[in-house]
């Protein structure tokens, strides 16, 4: 997958895995990375599906409507590449925090969801329910932050919600932190982040 991979000060702070948005690179995430762990070292990759010339994480048949057989697969081939990458670089494959926005943060979701113990954590900035119906891996021990706008038009407070419901069914322990915003990603969001993950990880 077309990614960068920046070395960071602190080998053992977690890894942290940089998934933008719809018509993002991996190059977009990469001043919050900054904020929220300086120390770490980066992994950020380039969603490998074109819409209109727009990088994605994976196809979807309408805006909210995910192509669930696409998704699948490419949760799997960016778990996969975090096998790789970790071998490559030299990083704990069994350390990564997940740091997505919207498109990303909904791939993060899915890597949750489908692979157990894909990721040791995870900020999602206006995720979606990635997959509704299946049986999600046991979470116990994995924390994930998520931020959400009361007038996000593309993740209802519903959603957020019934997102929360299945972490935490699932045994994570989730964060949710609400903006009276739509879905743009705030500072003010990316502070909380940064203080969560302050909090657990350093
Ligand atoms: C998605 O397709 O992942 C969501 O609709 C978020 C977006 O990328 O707009």
């Amino acid at each position: 997958m077309n990614h960068l991979f920046i070395k960071g000060l602190n080998p053992t702070a977690p890894t942290l895995l940089l998934l933008h948005g719809t018509g993002g690179t991996e190059r977009d995430l990469l001043p919050l990375a900054q904020m929220i762990s300086p120390s770490s070292s980066i992994l950020s990759v380039r969603g490998n599906v074109l819409e209109n010339g727009m990088p994605r994480f994976f196809r979807r048949l309408a805006e909210g409507v995910f192509d669930e057989e696409d998704l699948i697969f490419r949760t799997k081939e960016l778990n996969d590449f975090l096998d790789e990458a970790a071998n490559e670089y030299g990083f704990n494959r069994n350390k990564i925090v997940a740091l997505g926005y919207s498109n990303g943060a909904n791939i993060a979701g899915s890597l949750l969801f489908h692979h157990k113990e894909s990721l040791r954590g995870a900020i999602l900035h206006h995720p979606m329910v990635p997959r509704r119906g299946i049986g999600i891996p046991v979470l116990t021990e994995v924390p994930v932050f998520i931020s959400a706008g009361t007038n996000d038009p593309i993740c209802s407070p519903d959603e957020t919600r019934e997102l929360d419901a299945l972490l935490r069914d699932a045994g994570a322990s989730v964060t949710v932190h609400w903006e009276h915003f739509g879905h743009q990603l705030t500072s003010s969001e990316v502070n909380a982040a940064a203080e969560w993950y302050n909090k657990l990880f350093s």
